[in-house]
């Protein structure tokens, strides 16, 4: 078992697939939640670009700026002292391999990141080998992306019939062959999320991908229903619990005793 006390790290999350232990992650955009998160044992914490529709009131999550990913970033790393930290890298900061080593470079050096995470499959593969060529290590987010939400047309499940899911997990495939250390899958079929799980050897982490990644995050926003309308993926954990702290706990009980996901969230 890992020292609750001790930071973890990368190879801390991937010994914890080694050995189906699930990792529990949420999303966070500044300290005193980031703290609140890390007290209750929240193994990653996540700052989304997400934060353009919870935090800033958009639409959509492509008005985000680095900066902004910077500031909340640094917010957030100051509270944290167990969870690891991961990074969205926002719309167009990634768009080549030069420009996705700088935006890369100012997430790890101003915020203290740990990882960035970046959306897409098979055409980011040369930006995911030149982040990982310059040990920056890749988070890869495949299934619904909101970075392509004009490109997809809606906020929809990915991978239903064969062909889509058979790319999807070809693309889980040369992201991993290309460095990508974990990956996010978003929105796609439990049993395809199940096969990637199992095909890859690099933790996958599940929004609405069932039960069966290596981890699951959820939006915090969503599941403190602080966000006017719970996805069928999620649960309200605030709505059973005494405060948020609690709340906090009984997701990553719920996590880790494989009792969420359960088949109402899953597609
Ligand atoms: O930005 C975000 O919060 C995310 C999660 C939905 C995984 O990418």
């Amino acid at each position: 078992m890992l020292d609750p006390q001790q930071p973890l790290s990368l190879p801390d999350l991937q010994a914890m697939k080694t050995r189906g232990q699930k990792i529990a992650a949420l999303t966070a955009y500044d300290a005193s939640f980031a703290r609140a998160m890390d007290r209750a044992g929240v193994d990653l914490i996540l700052v989304g670009d997400s934060l353009g529709m919870v935090v800033q009131g958009h639409e959509t999550t492509l008005p985000v700026t680095l900066e902004q990913m910077v500031y909340h970033a640094t917010c957030v790393k100051r509270a944290v002292q167990r969870a690891f930290m991961v990074v969205d890298l926002p719309f167009m900061t990634y768009a080549s391999p030069a420009q996705a080593l700088d935006s890369a470079a100012r997430l790890i050096r101003e915020s203290g990141a740990q990882m960035v995470k970046l959306e897409g499959g098979r055409g980011r593969l040369e930006v995911v080998r030149a982040l990982t060529e310059q040990s920056i290590p890749v988070c890869a987010h495949l299934g619904l992306l909101p970075q392509s939400i004009h490109r997809l047309g809606g906020y929809r499940v990915q991978g239903r019939d064969e062909r889509t899911a058979q790319m999807l997990l070809e693309d889980a495939i040369l992201l991993q062959e290309n460095g990508a250390a974990l990956l996010v899958l978003e929105c796609v079929p439990a049993s395809l999320a199940r096969e990637i799980s199992l095909t890859l050897a690099i933790p996958t982490i599940g929004i609405g991908a069932g039960p069966e990644c290596d981890g699951q995050v959820l939006v915090s926003y969503d599941m403190l229903g602080l966000t006017p309308h719970c996805p069928k993926f999620c649960r309200n954990f605030l709505a059973a619990s005494t405060g948020i702290a609690n709340a906090l706990e009984s997701y990553v009980r719920a996590v880790r005793e494989r009792e969420f996901p359960s088949a109402e969230h899953c597609f």
